[in-house]
């Protein structure tokens, strides 16, 4: 068997012939009409009002941040395990990302500990749907935590497209911004990517100003405010398109290759999985605790399987160092695991990855 990769993006013949015909046709390539159809079928699929797509889902949260007003010496609660880029985004403009511990079952913030990090400077929340996971505690609790500290909640959903919260509402829309990412190895991705989505038009209008140079309309050179350049491109709109038309299958595989490993893995008593409600949720990489993390991931790799660490955490990195020990975050950075999760792996692959894990722990 060849080596299976922890992950692999996919692009198929459609990406392919969207790009040929685009080019054909004689297009400036900037962002235009094909981004338009591309946020038109973000915002349906996710029924939020409104969505704009930018170069990234690291500017899309600065993006955020600058809309609501965060600044210089304001704090946001961000969770001590994520992708870095949730705090980083809010750190390049000058704001303070506050670490708070996340949930063991799902490893989205902890919002008891949540509340007693709020100070007089807390200005914002962000909620990371890990790994398309919501909160145990319900998002509903996020909502009135926002509401009773009059905080704005924005919701870093990079990893949770197609994943939804009980209430039936998609990811990335229950806040005031939700954020989304098509960086490589997400759900789809068109190389680099993100998204923004919102249900306040008048946000939405802020947002598309900001990421085209403040400009007062489209094209002109009249600026009534600052803004830079986050634009999006025709070419990655093209493969977005295609890619968001594959998105209702992945889904559905995302989420059988969850239950595949889940049962084949039952009796290893040294794996854990998280919680993951596979009606609503689709989980985008397989994430477990695994003893021996270590040990096993150089026997798997010599067995032809790749993995990957999970987030350390954040507050320990020498990016940060921010004392103070969080129990749950530690634990991810000392036994979390990434296992084999393309949605094009096949059951074959997938028993194959089982069966070493099953051979590493005999
Ligand atoms: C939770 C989270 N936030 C933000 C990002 C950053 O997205 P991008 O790589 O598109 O900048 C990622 C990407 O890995 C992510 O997983």
């Amino acid at each position: 068997m060849n080596f299976i990769a922890q992950m692999e993006p996919w692009f198929g013949d459609e990406e392919k012939n969207a790009i040929n015909e685009y080019m054909e046709a004689g297009g400036w390539i900037t962002e235009f009409k094909k981004t338009a159809a591309f946020e038109k079928m973000i915002a349906e699929y996710t029924n939020a009002k409104e969505c704009i797509v930018v170069n990234n889902g690291t500017i899309s949260l600065t993006l955020a941040a600058l809309a609501i007003g965060l600044q210089s010496g304001d704090e946001i609660l961000v969770p001590n395990y994520t992708m870095i880029a949730t705090a980083n985004s809010a750190k390049m403009i000058g704001a303070t990302p506050v670490f708070v511990d996340v949930e063991r079952e799902t490893l989205c913030m902890d919002i008891k500990k949540a509340e007693k990090a709020i100070t007089s400077k807390t200005k914002a929340l962000t909620l990371v749907t890990a790994n398309g996971r919501y909160p145990k505690s319900g998002i509903e609790s996020f909502i009135e935590l926002a509401n009773k500290y009059n905080l704005v909640l924005l919701e870093d959903s990079a990893q949770s497209l197609g994943s939804f919260y009980p209430n039936g509402k998609h990811q990335g829309t229950v806040g005031k911004i939700g954020s989304f990412s098509f960086s490589a190895p997400k759900v789809i991705s068109t190389g680099q990517g993100g998204a923004l989505v919102t249900n306040d038009e008048a946000m939405a209008f802020k947002i598309r100003k900001l990421k085209d140079f403040g400009r007062s309309g489209g094209g002109n050179d009249i600026h009534d405010s600052i803004g830079y350049n986050f634009k999006f491109t025709e070419l990655q709109a093209c493969i977005g398109i295609e890619q968001m038309k594959k998105l209702p299958w992945r889904v559905d595989r995302k989420k059988e290759i969850m239950r595949l490993y889940k049962e084949l893995l039952k009796d290893v008593k040294q794996i854990t999985f998280f919680e993951q409600d596979l009606e609503r949720t689709s989980p985008w990489f397989v994430d477990v605790f695994a003893d021996d993390r270590d040990d096993l991931m150089r026997f798997l790799k010599d067995s032809g399987v790749g993995t990957r660490v999970m987030y350390p955490p954040i507050n320990h990195q020498l990016a940060y160092q921010v004392p103070g020990e969080h129990e749950v975050s530690n634990l991810v950075g000392k036994k979390g695991l990434w296992l084999p999760s393309s949605s094009q792996l096949s059951n074959e692959q997938i028993q194959f990855v089982c069966k070493k894990i099953k051979a590493f722990f005999k």
